[in-house]
């Protein structure tokens, strides 16, 4: 695992959108594992600014998301405040934005009618697309993964979650409480690739920023490797993490294995 501290938001941004641009013009059909949230928002601008001035094309990548609230969906002809799905999200802070195809995009449906089914299909047409090249990741403030909660053991696959309350309060707080939603509109449950589906990306990037998450990256990183915080499993991924913090999210850190740019 490489740890890499920026100085600030921006810098960690700008880093992690090289990286997956680095990816895409290694390999321009490769599989991006994308996830939500506030700290990929950054990264996402990033990628756009550089499809629109440097031309990064997206024309045959591939994308997975991490997870989806269970029942809500894409809503795009529906006011905002009825719509704070993933889907919705993703299509606003990037797909719109690039030049990927509709057909290449894969979001966990959080309306399906069997979600078992659809957690079976879902881990099939990974393997179909032969993969995930590069896995982005953020970490959530209990310390999950996706939507990976404390206890879901390392070799789960897609799954469905039952949402933490902090989990439930953290998000409600960033997403569904700014659009205008009361506490009992926001939902219990998710879908979520497992432990085990993100472990057999070819690559991961892991980005945490903010003084919020200082204590739980950590934790993650430097802490006991165990389901109690399931992004401790960071620290036995086997092949290249790469993990870009700010100096605000790196600040409890006590290792030496950190570098700082
Ligand atoms: C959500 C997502 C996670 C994400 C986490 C962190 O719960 N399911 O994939 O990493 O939140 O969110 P934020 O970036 O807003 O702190």
């Amino acid at each position: 695992m490489d740890i890499v501290i920026k100085t600030d938001v921006h810098s960690v941004s700008r880093l992690a959108a090289n990286i997956i641009a680095r990816v895409v013009r290694e390999k321009p059909n490769c599989v991006l594992g994308l996830a939500t949230g506030s700290t990929p928002i950054g990264t996402y601008r990033e990628l756009i600014r550089m499809h629109k001035e440097e031309g990064l094309d997206f024309s045959q990548v591939s994308t997975f998301n991490l997870d989806e609230y269970l029942g809500v969906g894409l809503a795009l002809d529906k006011p905002y405040k009825e719509d704070q799905s993933y889907a919705r999200f993703m299509v606003e802070e990037l797909f719109h934005q690039l030049n990927i195809k509709q057909e290449n995009i894969h979001l966990p449906d959080g309306l399906t009618k069997d979600p078992d089914e659809f957690c079976k299909a879902y881990e099939q047409a990974i393997r179909d697309a032969g993969g995930i090249d590069l896995q982005l990741l953020g970490i959530g403030g209990d310390g999950h993964l996706a939507f990976n909660e404390p206890g879901t053991p390392f070799d789960s696959r897609t799954h469905v979650q039952l949402l933490t309350d902090q989990t439930r309060k953290d998000n409600y707080k960033a997403f569904f409480h700014p659009a205008g939603m009361t506490w009992e509109e926001m939902p219990t449950k998710a879908l979520t690739m497992g432990i085990g589906t993100i472990m057999e990306a070819k690559e991961w990037l892991v980005i945490a920023t903010g003084s919020s998450k200082a204590e739980i990256v950590r934790q993650s990183l430097e802490g006991e490797v165990s389901t109690r915080v399931t992004a401790s499993v960071i620290q036995i991924y086997p092949r290249k993490a790469t993990v870009i913090l700010d100096k605000k999210a790196a600040a409890n850190l006590q290792g030496d294995s950190s570098s700082n740019h």
